[in-house]
């Protein structure tokens, strides 16, 4: 069992140290974490975050020694990741008279993942506050930070951020605030947040917006350390490393088409592009020289491959100028494939198998998710018919998404 620590007046840390080596997004943590629960023991007593679920009997029998678990008035789940939910189930069986605070879209995944249907929920949103007897809760939606439904809470008497994943470090610790910590945690902290932050660093500016008028003493987050020396430095790391770093980039947007609407969509791209500042060039391969587009080819970071779908495959050109992209240097390129179709859609997938067989990264929908999580990122880029409000929507994401990647100084 963990020792039960202060942080400020009736606000205890409840977590639980896991100093084993920790199985975490196909890597293997090998300083292990914490989970960082807390306990605000106010006149409406509120718990922020839970413990993974393994250990959710000893994080419940702990917690009952220090409080009768049926006073608890709210749970806060800032992010439904089951390393912080995991203990939901055990701790609301128990707390029974407790409300779940959390965003709009964890409602009905906390209901889901620990049945909670007949749970009552209290749904915030950003900048709401929520009077827990004695202190505020504010809260500040984080969406992509670094999921969906994430979300940090402030206690403004305190003037302590819990940010749940952000400003987190994977170290199993005994210290527990970053002033007491043996060895030095930058390292740990900036490896934490490229592995995890970093490929959302568009949401942390927004985040970092966000918080920068808030006063903040100390961050209590649900990984490694609570920071309480040198707090603005871990702001400004984040705020650093997450601003986009001056690029000569350039996307490459090939297409065939024939009614027109893979074309439509390359322009799309192009405009899309530059609302990112960055450079972009639209060639249609049907009226260009094969050694033109070659030439663009060397020159771009990101390139897409369209064509419309005829009888089941591409058309014009472009098999051509797929089967020429294997004699070129491509390594460090991204590749993507898209196009307009009616029915299948065969050709963009062919353009996606002839560019996996290069030394091109083609970007996938599977990748997306198995790096960042995010799902509503697609590709190939598939738009039925003509562009519509729905698919300039998609097309915006995709755009965002490699834009990310190009301006991305790591
Ligand atoms: Fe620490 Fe996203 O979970």
């Amino acid at each position: 069992m963990e020792k039960n620590i202060m942080l400020n007046e009736n606000i205890f840390w409840i977590g639980k140290i896991d100093d084993r080596d920790v199985p975490f997004h196909r890597l293997t943590l090998t300083k292990g974490t914490t989970y960082n629960s807390y306990l605000l023991n106010t006149e409406k007593p509120t718990v922020i975050d839970t413990v993974d679920i393994s250990f959710g009997k000893e994080f419940v029998d702990n917690l009952e020694n220090i409080i009768e678990l049926d006073k608890i008035k709210y749970i806060v789940i800032n992010h439904t990741e089951p390393d912080h939910s995991g203990s939901l189930r055990s701790l609301a069986s128990k707390a029974k008279n407790a409300v779940i605070v959390c965003t709009k879209p964890a409602v009905n995944e906390l209901k889901e993942m620990y049945k909670l249907h007949d749970r009552e929920f209290l749904i915030v949103r950003d900048g709401d506050t929520l009077d827990i007897g004695g202190k505020t809760l504010k809260f500040i939606e984080t969406p992509y930070l670094h999921t969906e439904e994430t979300m940090i809470t402030y206690c403004e008497e305190d003037k302590i951020l819990f940010p749940c994943d952000i400003f987190s470090t994977h170290v199993a610790n005994y210290e527990y605030f970053n002033d007491l910590a043996k060895e030095d945690i930058i390292g740990d902290f900036i490896g934490y947040y490229k592995l995890i932050m970093h490929p959302h660093r568009r949401y942390v500016q927004n985040m970092i917006e966000k918080i920068e008028d808030l006063d903040i003493k100390m961050i209590a987050p649900s990984h490694g350390f609570v920071l309480r020396e040198n707090v603005q430095s871990f702001i400004d790391i984040y705020d650093n490393m997450s601003k986009n770093a001056e690029t000569s980039k350039k996307a490459l947007i090939l297409y065939s088409t024939m009614t027109g609407n893979t074309k439509k969509i390359a322009d799309i791209l192009k405009e899309k592009f530059e609302e990112q500042n960055i450079a972009s060039k639209v060639i249609n391969v049907n009226k260009t020289p094969k050694e033109e587009v070659i030439a663009a080819i060397n020159e771009a970071d990101a390139i897409f491959f369209g064509s419309s779908t005829k009888y089941g495959d591409m058309i014009g050109n472009m098999e051509d100028i797929l089967k020429n992209l294997k004699s070129l240097d491509l390594e460090s390129k991204l590749g993507v494939a898209f196009g307009s179709f009616g029915w299948s859609g065969e050709s963009i997938e062919v353009v996606q198998d002839y560019l996996n067989e290069t030394d091109l990264k083609v970007l996938s929908t599977s990748d997306v998710i198995k790096s960042t999580g995010m799902i509503d990122v697609e590709f190939p880029l598939r738009i039925r018919f003509s562009p519509n409000e729905d698919s300039l929507i998609k097309i915006e994401r995709s755009v965002t998404y490699i834009s990310d990647l190009l301006l991305s100084g790591i």
